[in-house]
């Protein structure tokens, strides 16, 4: 699993910085957050998604990010994020079934692995987006693309 961690020195503290857990496959390297609690790496800017208490091991939770339509999943501990619209023709995978890192849309039953957005079994043939996460404190940030 690809994980690093990070600083991320907080924009109203600057003597402060708070460790925070990478965990998405795409992310490089945080910058501060500035007061709307976002930071941008250069391909993405991160967004308050939930608060870490929020997501029990082995869930999905649907969310709005910025306008996204964004489906958490905790599994062994890590934080995964993605599109919560099925590739196939767009079911709510936040409604789906979770086992491990193989998520089942409710709709037709297409599975993707949440990990990496790969398709696993059709009918849906398109990958699912997967974002970046990154957990400062008791806060799950999940970087969108920019643009
Ligand atoms: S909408 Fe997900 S399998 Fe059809």
């Amino acid at each position: 699993m690809n994980k690093e961690r990070v600083s991320i020195p907080r924009s109203n503290d600057a003597s402060a910085s708070s460790s925070a857990q990478l965990l998405g496959a795409e992310a490089s390297q945080a910058q501060p957050i500035g007061k709307e609690a976002a930071a941008i790496n250069g391909a993405a800017r991160f967004y308050k998604a939930a608060a870490i208490d929020d997501l029990d091991e082995g869930t999905l939770l649907g969310v709005e990010v910025d306008g996204e339509s964004v489906c958490l999943a905790k599994i062994h501990g890590a934080i995964c994020a993605f599109t919560d619209n099925c590739t196939h023709i767009s079911g709510p995978l936040s409604d789906g079934e979770l086992d491990g890192e193989a998520l089942t849309c409710p709709w037709h039953g297409a599975q993707f692995n949440i990990r990496t957005g790969k398709v696993l079994r059709g009918p849906a043939r398109a990958d699912i987006l997967t974002y970046p996460v990154i957990v400062d404190g008791q806060t799950i940030l999940v970087g969108l693309p920019e643009g």
